[in-house]
């Protein structure tokens, strides 16, 4: 106020036309200059804006020299499905999330017509077994996990299937998903893994009695995820108390993007996920910089893209870009963004037994 006014009064009302040629040349110097700043602002931001990828997506699928050639057996009430690379130096065990099962780690094909490969089982399988490691995927027998009963299954499972292939030799290890996370964390005590990886999980150390020998121990979890984050802390400081190894993976969100999309999801056009991308950003789910609001299961991207008749009611990839938006929205999802550390982290853990 008091500077606004000060210079009201130096500047006199009949000042001569030399004064005013300065005073208006002075403003539109203080424009242009402004313009430079909002230019170079603007310019800066959309600098950061393709820059932000905090994951650091990869624009390209890694290149895979393996092919899925898996063999499926049914045992003690449920399905067994594994593939063993010509060399194999380590066995790896997978244990899924709730409501999904052997059949999503694998692609469809003639040795297994039931097949699913969702995108980031998938992906992590075939670089499990570039890396030479024997897969092996068993279905839960419900939905979810079970412990007692269904622990002394799987136990039993792995150790004659390692006895029937000879790979009684190799390190073994495990990694767990959500459901799969806590029964791996306890199947530690029973199987002598070399180490275990434990995604979007806290363990049920509560649970069990930690042995001394308790394998390495890896977290892979989704820090959106505050509760699990603070319980995987625990975790990791109890772990530790008792001289076990542990590392933990953190992984954020990030804009859903149509390529990236595409890339990841074999048989999804790019065409349909451009227009996919521009339907989540006109019914309102995502903000302004491009980020899912809620994730795939929170938003009914299916309904609007039916209604738009882009896809009818049977699309068949619906679960598959369903976790593709979970995996972008990172509150809780089965990730193969991390793969090159975790499996990083086996090689680094390959004590036999
Ligand atoms: C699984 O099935 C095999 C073969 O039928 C049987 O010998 C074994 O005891 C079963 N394991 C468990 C834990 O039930």
């Amino acid at each position: 106020m008091w500077i606004g006014s000060e210079k009201t009064t130096r500047i006199p009302f009949q000042s001569s036309f030399k004064s005013r040629l300065i005073v208006l040349s002075s403003l539109g110097l203080i424009l242009f200059a402004s313009l430079l700043l909002i230019k170079q602002n603007t310019n800066s931001q959309s600098e950061i804006k393709t820059l932000e990828n905090p994951q650091r997506l990869p624009q390209n699928l890694p290149t895979f020299s393996t092919k899925f050639n898996p063999s499926l057996y049914h045992t003690n009430g449920t399905e067994v499905i594994y593939q063993i690379p010509n060399s194999p130096k380590a066995v790896l065990f997978i244990a899924h999330g709730c409501t999904i099962n052997a059949y999503d780690f694998w692609d469809k094909s003639p040795n297994c017509p039931h097949c699913t490969g969702l995108p980031e089982e998938r992906i992590f399988v075939l670089q499990a077994l570039e890396r030479n490691m024997a897969v092996l995927t068993i279905s839960s027998l419900g939905e979810c996990w079970t412990f007692k009963r269904e622990m002394e299954n799987v136990e039993w499972i792995i150790h004659n299937w390692i006895q029937s292939n000879k790979l009684g030799d190799l390190p073994k290890f495990a990694i767990g998903a959500s459901s799969g996370g806590y029964f791996v964390s306890a199947l530690a005590t029973k199987v002598e893994f070399s180490s275990i990886c434990i995604m979007i999980a806290e363990g049920v150390f509560e649970q069990i009695d930690i042995p001394k020998n308790y394998p390495p121990t890896l977290f892979v979890h989704m820090v959106k995820d505050k509760i699990r984050a603070s319980a995987i802390g625990s975790n990791m400081a109890e772990l530790m108390e008792k001289e076990i190894e542990v590392k933990e993976i953190r992984c954020e969100e990030f804009p859903p993007d149509a390529g990236f999309l595409a890339k990841r999801v074999p048989g999804l056009e790019t065409e349909l996920t451009v227009k996919l991308i521009e339907v989540l950003g006109e019914k309102g789910f995502l903000d302004q910089k491009g980020y899912l609001k809620k994730d795939g299961r929170g938003i009914k991207w299916k309904e609007a893209l039916v209604e738009k008749k882009l896809i009818d009611e049977k699309f068949e990839l619906f679960r598959h870009i369903n976790e593709e938006l979970n995996l972008a929205f990172a509150y809780h999802e089965y990730t193969s963004l991390k793969n090159d550390e975790i499996f990083e982290w086996f090689e680094s853990h390959m004590k036999g037994n």
